[in-house]
């Protein structure tokens, strides 16, 4: 393993971030990453380092050891059983997804972090902030690179939209709205039981979507949630509703839902004084509002994100990038979702008491009487 420079990472310095370059055996050679947990997500990421120059993917692990070798052997590349014998197995790894339900990722994380292995995390990066405070701590005590997978962040489109806020394009920004539903049957799966998830749906998307607005917008001061009908028979949460404001003022409304399906073209609209930026799955578009919607970007492109987010981690840890994602931004995000499970488990509804209307019509006269 090379040695590597102690310096702290995950902080919103740029150049601290690009500070850091590892001394590979091969200068110029592609970084050593392994995978952690090969189950669905895990296929998205072999695909797209394989379409990642600066990345080669070495090796795989599992505790389900057959689920490693079933996406390890197509790729000619060894398949392990824990995060320990990977490491122990790959003298030379230099990084490591990890791709395990979420419980998992601090006790997985900190024994990378703390081999010296740089590490990309699935979301959320914890369930709790305990957790997180941990990765971050062993983070940086080995001097490792520790990043939260936000893969929507990495999408062309979406970084092209926050290019043009960012311009003035729409004016003063007022409203943000995401909607991310669809349905997905939870039962019998880890995402609904919550000493591994965390929660339902409002951790599991909901991650995304408060790292979507702290990407846009910057802090989110407060928030609050209330949930829907439960039809799955789960333990968790599978339809809520969240309403924010950023520090700088934007009020935003964001659906989430395991079971309803919103046919919505845009999964984000952001409303400004002077117009209004969609970003859709399959396009997306601005307009000022005294003119014509412009169309741009291809819409979302899931494994070009995952690659993209790849290309990036891979520069970074080679001294060429900021890491897109920050170790403050991992955190921000950890605290949100707690923030939005303790808004949920209070109880935000004002009764509407002492009005009962007895409405009947006479003749063409509408009369109310209050009891
Ligand atoms: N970014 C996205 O769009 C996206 C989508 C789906 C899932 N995810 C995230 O990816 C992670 C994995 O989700 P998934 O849907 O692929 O789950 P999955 O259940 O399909 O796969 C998880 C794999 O991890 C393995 N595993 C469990 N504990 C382990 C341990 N201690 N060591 C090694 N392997 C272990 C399991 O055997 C399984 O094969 C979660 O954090 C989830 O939130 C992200």
């Amino acid at each position: 393993m090379p040695e590597r420079p102690n310096i702290p990472n995950g902080n919103t310095n740029l150049e601290t971030d690009m500070v850091r370059k590892i001394e590979t055996e091969t200068p110029g050679s592609p970084v050593r990453f392994g995978i952690v947990g090969a189950g669905g997500i895990a296929r998205a990421y072999a695909e797209a380092l394989q379409k990642t120059p600066t990345a080669t993917l070495v090796a795989i692990a599992d505790i389900n050891v057959s689920a490693a070798q079933s996406l390890a052997e197509p790729l000619g590349i060894p398949a392990y059983a824990s995060a320990q014998e990977l490491i122990k197995g790959q003298p030379k790894l230099e990084a490591v997804v990890v791709c395990t339900p979420p419980a998992t990722h601090p006790d997985i994380c900190c024994t990378l972090l703390h081999a010296g292995i740089d590490v990309l995390c699935e979301k959320p990066l914890s369930i709790d902030m305990d957790g997180v405070l941990q990765m971050v701590e062993a983070a940086e005590e080995s001097g490792s690179l520790l990043t939260m997978a936000s893969k929507f962040r990495c999408v062309a489109d979406v970084q092209k939209a926050k290019e043009l806020l960012d311009s003035g394009a729409i004016g003063d920004v007022v409203h943000f709205e995401n909607v991310f539903t669809s349905y997905v049957n939870m039962a019998g799966r880890w995402n609904s039981k919550p000493g591994i998830s965390g929660g339902g749906v409002l951790i599991d998307n909901g991650t995304h979507s408060l790292d979507l607005a702290r990407y846009f917008l910057g802090p989110i001061d407060e928030l609050q949630v209330i949930e829907g009908k439960r039809t799955q028979d789960l333990a968790v949460e599978e339809t809520v509703a969240i309403f924010f404001h950023s520090r700088s003022g934007v009020m935003g409304s964001i659906d989430l839902s395991w079971t309803i399906r919103k046919e919505v073209p845009y999964y984000i609209q952001i409303h400004g004084s002077e117009g209004t930026i969609s970003l859709g799955w399959r396009e997306s578009k601005w307009k000022r509002h005294d003119g014509n919607w412009e169309t741009f970007g291809p819409g979302y492109d899931k494994v070009g994100a995952f690659a993209a987010q790849i290309e990036n981690f891979a520069k970074a840890i080679l001294g060429e990038e900021p890491l897109l994602i920050t170790m403050e931004d991992g955190v921000a995000s950890v605290r949100a979702i707690e923030a939005a499970y303790e808004s949920l488990s209070r109880n935000p509804w004002v009764a509407i008491k002492g009005l009962d209307w007895r409405m009947a019509r006479s003749g063409d006269t509408l009369t109310k009487t209050m009891r």
